[in-house]
């Protein structure tokens, strides 16, 4: 596996392999990798004889109260996993090459819809910063292809819908959400969950589950089935941040659409887990 530190040194790999006739396929994270990274990267090897993975916590994404500077690096147990699959080139930056103009002076790229909800309601700016940074990438690795989770959901929402305003020559690829044994979704942030709070937490994946089920058996009084499942996750040990039928293009609230996605975010403790899932109705 290639470490390219500099805009250089990944352009030219990524050069290199396209004028041999190689696709790239790129899978941007912020590092503390997971299985469930893991298996972003296999399936970006799927779909292309060469991956990029890289490594950057991006500052314009954390909120002023958020956990930027705790964020967990990991760069050598990251790179040790990377070597585990099949892994191409390792691009992880500096900030300093990322902002050469500060943070604060950035340009930036904003999706005006679909961002000032659910997550975006309590995280005011955060998708501004995933999309500037996402697009930033794009410009430098200039990928053929690049893989987001649909763990994310939203997030992958925000960035399908900016390389189509922006007509960005990249494939976007959904990757299934990786779950632990009891359901539970793989996040970096599983990792500040004390023994009791991650006990806890399979709950938020069974209790959407269960509105899934509540939909799809006819019930489609989408604001009781809110209601209900925000007051069974305070009753698991949650405290509930959002919990939401959607439509799942739009993300605006369900209706009469048939794509519907299932929403919710809750605290547990000082953790806030997010996760989602989706169902499709049958036309009447
Ligand atoms: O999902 C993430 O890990 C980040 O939001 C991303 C897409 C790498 C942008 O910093």
């Amino acid at each position: 596996m290639d470490i390219c530190r500099t805009f250089d040194d990944i352009r030219s790999a990524v050069g290199r392999w396209r004028a041999a006739g190689e696709r790239t396929v790129f899978v941007p994270t912020l590092g503390n990798l997971h299985e469930g990274h893991l298996q972003l990267v296999r399936l970006a090897a799927q779909h292309g004889q060469r991956t990029v993975v890289s490594i950057f916590v991006n500052p314009l994404q954390f909120g002023k109260n958020e956990d930027y500077s705790l964020y967990p690096r990991t760069m050598d147990a990251d790179i040790e996993k990377l070597e585990s699959v099949d892994c191409s080139a390792l691009f992880c930056p500096t900030d300093k090459e990322i902002y050469p103009n500060g943070v604060e002076e950035q340009t930036t790229v904003a999706v005006p819809t679909m961002t000032n909800i659910l997550c975006g309601a309590t995280r005011p700016g955060h998708f501004t910063g995933v999309t500037t940074i996402v697009a930033k990438l794009f410009n430098i690795v200039q990928p053929d292809a690049a893989v987001f989770g649909i763990k994310d959901f939203q997030q992958l929402a925000v960035v399908k819908r900016m390389v189509q305003d922006l007509c960005m020559p990249i494939e976007i690829i959904e990757a299934p959400v990786a779950r632990a044994e009891d359901g539970l979704a793989l996040s970096s942030r599983n990792g500040y969950l004390n023994d009791a709070e991650r006990d806890i937490a399979p709950a938020l994946y069974r209790i959407l589950r269960a509105a899934r089920e509540r939909i799809l058996a006819g019930d489609h009084n989408y604001p009781l089935v809110e209601a209900e499942a925000k007051v069974d996750l305070l009753h698991a040990g949650f405290l509930p941040d959002y919990f939401s039928v959607r439509c799942a293009r739009t993300l605006e609230p369900a209706a009469a659409e048939q794509e519907l996605a299932i929403l919710a975010a809750a605290w547990l403790g000082r953790t806030r887990l997010i996760d989602n899932i989706t169902l499709t109705l049958q036309s009447p």
